[in-house]
């Protein structure tokens, strides 16, 4: 593409962004072809909801052909460019214990935050093109930053989206933490609201707030200078673009420990404003699954996406655990899978079966780990039982040697510890093959199939 400077707009450039002949630089990516590798049954029936994990700029890129134009609402919480590494805190066991200086599984860490702001701006760009194809003509972005990078992330929505395709400037305002003496404490994240086209829904009825107690206006209306008397909305105040929503505390029963997770009141207003029931929204950046979640339980369709080992297994356990559910399946490149395996083979279970009639019960007895995996010993300390390894596990038991759809999926949660080490009976449909998996806190996935 040859460039084009419009002399009457402003652009930011960063270095690599054009050839040295001053052409565009393309993208580079490839349509990868994704697989489902997973699949759970909804507790209600309807369109399944799709989880990739790999990099959303293929997970994008593959799905221009199928879905151009098919996305509803997307929200985007991308990396923040903070300089952190973060990490996920494994809890362990029943009395979930924080072993200190461990896990060492090399995705331990949830995800890398560091970047060049030239990689960042192009990473973001090439994205947001892509996602720019992805909306419908009548959709919505909400793309979610701070003060490192909202001012270069706003000329590049200007960019792709056109000028004045950014309809807010949302000002999430939150309390808690410390407090600088050096500068103004910062507090604030911003989200920008870009549309595809001059339509869009926009629901502001559905996230009224309650009048403040001490406002006359609530307490009797108001009187204009004709005469005329305007009574308050019994359901409160539209909203502005400043919006004060408590961050996910410590303390917080919808913590699920994921670094970065969002709270499920700002998605809750994001998704209602924005779509409408039975729409489709997504998440390319999804980490613990908050939109996800969230989207389910409002009753629009959703995909997610995410690279990362922990963000991928944390909001897998999230949506299975929630119901009314839509079934769910997650997704991966046939190459990811490969590697993944390999990645992962560090032992087998050891399981017994109790089967009474057409119906087994899985019994997870042990894992035997292979001589080249060695339980670190900050762990190894404070472990009381070999089951205090497991985050989850679960059991198809009508396998089909290919997708695993398991019919019965346990796992540990911050407040609820005990995993069971037997299954509930489950019917063998007479196939005669089962496939159980379970996930370490180490991150290992490992899978035994049984005929
Ligand atoms: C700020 S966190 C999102 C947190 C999320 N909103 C929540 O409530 O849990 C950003 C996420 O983007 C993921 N990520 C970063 N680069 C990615 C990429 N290229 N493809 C897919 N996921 C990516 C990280 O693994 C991380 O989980």
């Amino acid at each position: 593409m040859t460039r084009t400077p419009k002399s009457n707009s402003l652009e930011l450039v960063w270095p690599g962004k054009y050839h040295a002949d001053g052409t565009v630089r393309e993208p580079q990516y490839l349509a990868e072809s994704f697989q489902t590798v997973e699949h759970y049954v909804g507790t209600v029936t309807g369109t399944e909801n799709l989880l990739y994990w790999g990099d959303n700029l293929a997970v994008m890129a593959s799905l221009q052909e199928e879905l151009p134009g098919g996305i509803d609402l997307i929200y985007l919480d991308p990396p923040f460019a903070t300089g952190d590494t973060f990490a996920m805190t494994i809890a362990m066991g029943e009395q979930g214990i924080r072993p200190k200086g461990a896990p060492t599984w090399k995705e331990a860490h949830a995800y890398q935050d560091k970047w060049e702001s030239a990689s960042f701006c192009r990473m973001m760009m090439e994205r947001l093109q892509l996602i720019h194809t992805l909306l419908a003509p009548t959709g919505s972005l909400f793309l979610h930053c701070d003060h490192r990078t909202d001012w270069a992330l706003r000329a590049i929505l200007e960019e792709v989206f056109g000028p004045g395709r950014v309809n807010n400037q949302i000002v999430w305002h939150y309390t808690g933490g410390g407090r600088s003496k050096r500068r103004f404490s910062r507090k604030h994240d911003t989200i920008f609201w870009a549309t595809k086209s001059d339509k869009w829904t926009f629901h502001i009825d559905e996230i009224r707030v309650p009048y403040k107690p001490t406002s006359g206006y609530a307490k009797g209306g108001i009187v204009s200078a004709s005469g005329k008397r305007y009574m308050p909305h019994p359901d409160g105040t539209p909203v502005d673009d400043v919006w004060d929503i408590p961050i996910v505390n410590p303390m917080s029963h919808e913590r699920v420990d994921y670094p970065t997770q969002k709270p499920e009141q700002l998605l809750d207003r994001i998704i209602r404003v924005a779509s409408n029931p039975g729409d489709l929204v997504a998440d390319f950046f999804c980490g613990s699954g908050t939109t996800l979640a969230v989207a389910e339980k409002l009753g629009r369709r959703w995909l997610g996406c995410d690279q990362g080992h922990w963000a991928i297994h944390t909001a897998r356990k999230r949506i299975a655990s929630l119901s009314p559910r839509l079934p769910f399946s997650l997704l991966q490149t046939e190459h990811d899978v490969a590697s993944r395996r390999q990645q992962e083979s560090v032992g087998f279970l050891r399981v017994s079966l109790v089967e009474e009639g057409s119906t087994v019960q899985v019994q997870l007895d042990g894992i035997q780990w292979s001589k080249d995996f060695a339980i670190p010993d900050s762990v190894a300390d404070v472990m009381t039982h070999w089951s205090d390894l497991l985050d989850s596990w679960a059991v198809d038991a009508h396998y089909d040697g290919h997708l695993f759809q398991p019919q019965w999926f346990a796992h540990r949660s911050r407040r609820q510890r005990h995993l069971p080490l037997l299954s509930e009976p489950l019917s063998t449909n007479g196939s005669g093959v089962l496939c159980i998996q379970t996930v370490d806190i180490f991150g290992h996935r490992l899978q035994q199939i049984l005929s």
